[in-house]
C-alpha cells in the first residue's frame, strides 16, 4: 500500500507526529506551507480569525500528487475547535484525488470531534482517526500501531 502523509504544523508538534507516521509506514511526506504568515502574535490572531471563518487560503506549490497513493494521512493542529486552515484548504483543493483517508490531529486539550467532523464534511469518511494532545506528542506517550495498520 502506497501512503502519503500530508500535514500542516505551526509550531512543530504535528510535524513531529507526521514524521513518525511517515517513518513507520514508509510513506512520502508533504508539509503544507501556507502563503499567509501564521507565526508570531499577529499570526496567532489571524489563525483564530481564519479558523472561525473557515477561510480558504493559498498554499505554496506541492511536491506530491495524492492521486498516486492508496492512503492519504491528513494531519493538523486544532485551531479554535476547527482544523487549521492550511490543511482544510489542502483538502478542498485536492479531495477529488483522494482514494482513502486517515485523519490525525493535535491540540492542547479539546476540539477534536468538531475538527474531525469538519475534515470528513470536506472530504470523505476516514478509515481511521488519531487525536493526541500536545503533551502526549512531546512526551512520545502514544502508540501508532492501530492507526497505521
Ligand atoms: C490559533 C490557535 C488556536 C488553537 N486552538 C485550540 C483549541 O481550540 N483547542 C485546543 O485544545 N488547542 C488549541 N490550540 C493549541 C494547538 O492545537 C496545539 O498546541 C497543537 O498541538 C499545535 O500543533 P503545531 O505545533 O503542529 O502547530 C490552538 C493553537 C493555536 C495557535
Amino acid at each position: 500500500m502506497k501512503s502519503l502523509v500530508v500535514y500542516y504544523s505551526r509550531s512543530t508538534i504535528t510535524k513531529k507526529l507526521a514524521e513518525k507516521i511517515a517513518n513507520q509506514t514508509n510513506a512520502d511526506i508533504e508539509e503544507i506551507k501556507p502563503k499567509v504568515n501564521y507565526q508570531g502574535r499577529i499570526g496567532y490572531a489571524r489563525a483564530i480569525k481564519d479558523a472561525r471563518s473557515a477561510k480558504n487560503i493559498e498554499l505554496e506549490t506541492l511536491k506530491y500528487n495524492p492521486a498516486d497513493y492508496d492512503v492519504i494521512y491528513l494531519g493538523a493542529p486544532v485551531w479554535a475547535s476547527k482544523t487549521a486552515n492550511p490543511l482544510i484548504s489542502y483538502i478542498k483543493q485536492n479531495k477529488n484525488n483522494f482514494k482513502n483517508v486517515k485523519f490525525f490531529l493535535t491540540a492542547g486539550s479539546s476540539g477534536f470531534e468538531s475538527s474531525f467532523e469538519q475534515m470528513e464534511n470536506e472530504s470523505q469518511k476516514p478509515l481511521k482517526t488519531l487525536n493526541l494532545t500536545t503533551k502526549e506528542v512531546k512526551q512520545d506517550n502514544y502508540d501508532l500501531k492501530s492507526f497505521i495498520s
